[in-house]
């Protein structure tokens, strides 16, 4: 019987020590494919959380909900006399006493809906997360460079909750909408989750065959810049959230001048003390980093197209950047030009994430290129020659 264990020849036993280290290879590719899985279904609900919160501020909802329960909030009223009891906590607002007074019942409801799913489906995110990592974690198919990552982005998801709150609470005494420096810092928290689910997902992918081949004629400044686009990307979303949280389209409605000019005076720039202050609170300078940094982003995204033209392994992320850049350019340029309207300014919204995404998808590519052309996966037959001398 050439199968028996004791007529093998110590190539045979090579043989099952590879089989051995398959299946084992087989358990963890399956372990980090439900891994890698189960972080871009949580990407796809925050991609939805982002565009139900950015309904939620262009529908004026927002402020409806002047509490933060996280637990017993889960339960929206369920009686009319709950209801009354919520609408007359919200007209302790001065939202209600300044924009909304005289509102109906039946209106209420309607801008409390908005803002209760936004919150809810930010808890249906959380558990999302928290219940398969633990299970993730007890069976122990996380590694351990893994895990620290994954409970960091469950620890950013628990402090974006924590700054929702912070930032509606701005709004509730003396204003009618919240502060916006605390809006943009909730939508690129928002971004940075996003980009590390993304991120991460995209590095426990099985390395492409033609990874692990030295690619000829490699540019080592496509990495880089791709790595570049993406962070200038998420200044522009923080800035967007300034320009929004301001309403500053409404006030500088006019496009490509801006304030009569190109580039605006000075005076009018820096008007506020100190200096900086005006990139927080001045509608025109916002407005005006928002249009100067979509073109540096566009020219950026461009160049690197046409730099990646001749490479396969980057043309059709770096030519779907350009383009969907371009795209989320001229809506940004419609919106301003037609008053913000809430569909558009919805699309510009959502389009934005959607930049985002092709953005780290894209540079986390190049750079699992690099790291995978660097540290190339381990040779078996060195292994086997080194653990087995006689199989070479
Ligand atoms: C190409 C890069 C661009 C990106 C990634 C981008 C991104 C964003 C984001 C994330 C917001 C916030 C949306 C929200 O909070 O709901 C925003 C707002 C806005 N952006 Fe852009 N934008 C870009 C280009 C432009 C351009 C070229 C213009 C016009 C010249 C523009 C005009 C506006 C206006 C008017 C708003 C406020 C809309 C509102 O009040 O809801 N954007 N942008």
């Amino acid at each position: 019987m050439r199968h028996s264990s004791t007529r093998r020849s110590p190539l045979s036993k090579v043989t099952d020590q590879e089989m051995l280290w398959e299946a084992a290879d087989k358990a963890t590719n399956a372990h980090r494919r439900a891994i890698r899985l189960w972080l871009y279904g949580i990407a796809a609900l925050l991609v939805v959380m982002v565009m139900v919160g950015g309904a939620t501020r262009l529908t004026d909802s927002g402020l409806s909900i002047v509490e933060w329960r996280p637990v017993t909030g889960v339960l929206p009223p369920l009686s009319e006399s709950a209801w009354t009891t919520e609408f007359d906590k919200y007209q302790t607002s001065s939202e209600y006493e300044l924009a909304n007074k005289g509102m109906t019942l039946a209106e209420f409801k309607r801008i409390y809906w908005w803002e209760w799913a936004h919150r809810l489906l930010g808890r249906v995110i959380g558990a999302a997360f928290l219940l398969p990592l633990l299970f993730f974690q007890l069976r122990g198919w996380i590694a351990p460079g893994l895990k620290w990552r994954l409970w960091l982005i469950f620890a950013l998801g628990g402090l974006q909750g924590a700054i929702g709150w912070w930032m509606v609470a701005s709004g509730l005494v003396g204003r009618v909408d919240v502060a916006q420096e605390r809006l943009a810092i909730h939508l690129t928290m928002a971004c940075l989750i996003l980009i590390a689910l993304i991120w991460t997902a995209r590095f426990l992918a099985p390395a492409p065959a033609s990874a692990t081949t030295r690619i000829p004629e490699r540019s080592h400044r496509l990495a880089p810049t791709a790595v570049t686009i993406l962070g200038l990307l998420v200044l522009q979303i923080a800035l967007g959230g300034l320009v929004s949280g301001l309403k500053a389209g409404l006030v500088y409605d006019t496009w490509p001048l801006i304030d009569g000019a190109l580039i605006p005076s000075r005076e009018h720039l820096l008007f506020l003390q100190p200096g900086w202050v005006n990139l927080l609170d001045n509608h025109l300078t916002v407005q005006f980093a928002h249009r100067m940094v979509a073109y540096l982003l566009l020219g950026l995204a461009v160049l690197h197209a046409a730099d990646c033209t001749y490479r396969d392994y980057c043309r059709s992320g770096a030519i779907a950047l350009a383009c969907v850049l371009l795209l989320q350019a001229t809506l940004g340029v419609l919106t301003l030009l037609w008053h913000v309207p809430i569909l558009l300014a919805l699309a510009h919204q959502s389009v934005a994430v959607v930049a985002l995404i092709v953005a780290t998808v894209h540079a986390a590519n190049l750079r699992a290129n690099k790291t995978t052309i660097a540290a190339a996966p381990r040779d078996r037959t060195q292994l086997i020659t080194a653990e087995h001398p006689s199989a070479a």
